[in-house]
């Protein structure tokens, strides 16, 4: 069975037939013939997908949503605050409810890192990685990945720079991840209390990573910068200094920002935005921004990505 956890059992080729199939549905949803709806319509016909959200999401639970409804699959959406986990009942009865519902695939969304080590010895059916804690969110990756190569085709020219909490963020395991697999070197710049122990200990990582410590210096190696959320809901108090010294220091404000448009780097950020944190609401006016890029690919990327688990 296939699952999308991370991208520790993923081919090279692999990672590729998602990003060309998902361009191919970019194509086709956009072509404006009615047909090319129609058709994508029969790719997931009568599979039914679990979307199993145990923390908050907006773009990741509703594109997933869209996904599968575009290649005609049902969605079957549980509310977690009205669901019976309210009265104990565990994550695995829960879904194994859900599976003799006739589930042909789970998306799940959990705050316990590594939960699908566990989920993967229960299941039978293709299982999605849409965050699991601090660990990963591979589908993120992935759309991060297919945005970048819109812009960067050939991935030996791009200058990456990932910025932020590096210490909580599944994004940014996952992209890095992901680039280091595929080649690419990656720039990272933390506060040195969100400097993650798996940079320095992982040698799988660390060969293709380096670490900078101003933010010139990121504006002046980057061609793209990705911005990191601060994951405040799992952050230890007294790992920051105040909003407006890291929104000075390691956020991109007005004056970096400035610096940015001059060089003509792109800006990512998986969302949601802290503005005045991460970065300046100015942000918007910026025509190298490519946030709402990122959130409409993830359709495509996650319509691939079920095409992929469940056709394959
Ligand atoms: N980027 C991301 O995972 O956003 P959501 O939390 O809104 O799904």
């Amino acid at each position: 069975m296939t699952n999308l956890i991370d991208f520790s059992d993923k081919s090279n080729s692999e990672i590729e037939l998602i990003l060309n199939t998902a361009k191919v549905y970019k194509q086709k949803l956009n072509s404006g013939n009615i047909n090319d709806k129609i058709e994508l319509k029969s790719v997931l016909q009568f599979k039914k997908i679990g979307l199993c959200f145990f923390e908050n999401s907006t773009r990741t639970k509703i594109s997933f949503d869209v996904a599968a409804n575009n290649l005609g699959a049902e969605t079957y959406n549980l509310d977690v605050n009205t669901s019976s986990t309210v009265k104990g009942e565990t994550l695995i009865d829960t879904l194994k409810v859900l599976e003799r519902y006739g589930m042909d695939c789970f998306v799940i969304r959990h705050n316990e890192s590594g939960i699908f080590k566990v989920l993967e010895r229960q299941f039978d059916l293709p299982l999605i990685n849409a965050g699991d804690g601090t660990h990963a969110h591979p589908s993120q990756a992935l759309l991060d990945l297919f945005t970048i190569k819109e812009h960067f085709p050939n991935l030996s020219e791009l200058k990456i720079t990932i910025v932020g909490d590096l210490t909580h963020s599944r994004v940014a395991k996952s992209n890095i991840e992901l680039l280091s697999k595929l080649g690419v070197n990656v720039n990272v710049f933390a506060p040195g209390t969100l400097f993650p122990y798996y940079l320095d200990l992982t040698n799988e990582f660390g060969e293709n990573i380096r670490i900078l410590n101003s933010i010139d210096k990121v504006i002046e190696n980057s061609n793209v910068i990705m911005l990191l959320r601060l994951q405040k809901e799992r952050m230890a108090a007294g790992l920051l200094p105040n909003s407006s010294e890291y929104h000075k220091y390691y956020g991109i404000n007005d004056n970096s920002l400035k610096k940015v448009a001059e060089r003509g780097i792109y800006i990512m950020h998986p969302g949601p935005v802290n503005y005045g944190l991460e970065i300046t609401n100015n942000i918007n006016h910026y025509d190298k921004n490519l946030i709402l890029n990122q959130v409409e690919n993830g359709i495509y990327i996650r319509m691939s990505i079920l095409n992929y688990l469940l056709n394959s």
